[in-house]
């Protein structure tokens, strides 16, 4: 299943460029990712703006907007689970998946997405050595993250399109 979603991820980025290269208009826009979100496929978005919720925008950075805002609780670590490597800000994502952060020395901690696809722990709930890395399950099958990453804040690179060498959101096996 991760080949398959890779292999998708890359396929769609690859027609992806050569589109772009036939159309004179965007023959600048050489990067090798998508110019646009695919499907999201819950086909359920958030759409209460910041309205306080723990199913409030998925696929967003929580941690930076709490703290950009001064506003919502503190979190550790916060993200969203999807299907697929580019669905878009807002989507819901997927419910029920573990997820496990574990730290520099070893010490983990497992929670699972909420209905909106999210997951986080608050600071009082964890306080991990840094770097940590990251492991989602399902069904006995899992996928995980083997660069460790000194912020908790995982859609900062695990956007639609995938920022800091990520291949876009984080998906479950
Ligand atoms: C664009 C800004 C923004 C983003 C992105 C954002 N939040 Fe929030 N969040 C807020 C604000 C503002 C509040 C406080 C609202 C209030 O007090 O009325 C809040 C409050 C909350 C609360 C408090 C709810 C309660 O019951 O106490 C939770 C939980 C929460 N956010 C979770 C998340 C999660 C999880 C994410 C990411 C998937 C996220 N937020 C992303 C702005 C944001
Ligand atoms: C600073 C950027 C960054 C942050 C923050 C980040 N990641 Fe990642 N993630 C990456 C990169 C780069 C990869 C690809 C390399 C690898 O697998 O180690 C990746 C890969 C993954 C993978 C494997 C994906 C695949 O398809 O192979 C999972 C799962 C994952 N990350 C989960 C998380 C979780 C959970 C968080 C938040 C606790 C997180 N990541 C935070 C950059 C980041």
């Amino acid at each position: 299943m991760r080949a398959a979603w890779l292999m998708a991820g890359i396929l769609v980025g690859c027609s992806d460029v050569d589109t772009k290269q036939g159309d004179t208009d965007v023959i600048t826009d050489t990067d090798n990712t998508p110019a646009e979100p695919g499907e999201c496929i819950s086909d359920a978005f958030w759409t209460f703006g910041n309205q306080e919720s723990p199913l409030m925008h998925p696929g967003d950075a929580c941690i930076e907007c709490h703290t950009a805002l001064g506003e919502g609780p503190a979190f550790r670590i916060a993200g969203t689970v999807y299907s697929e490597y580019d669905e878009p800000d807002d989507c819901n994502g997927l419910a029920g998946i573990e997820v496990e952060i574990v730290d520099d020395e070893g010490t983990s901690w497992t929670t699972t997405t909420n209905s909106a696809g999210n997951f986080f722990f608050r600071t009082s709930q964890m306080n991990p050595v840094w770097p940590i890395t990251a492991t989602v399950r399902r069904n006995g099958n899992e996928i995980s993250m083997l660069t460790p990453q000194s912020t908790g804040d995982c859609s900062t690179c695990h956007t639609w399109n995938g920022d800091n060498g990520a291949a876009g959101r984080i998906v479950a096996p």
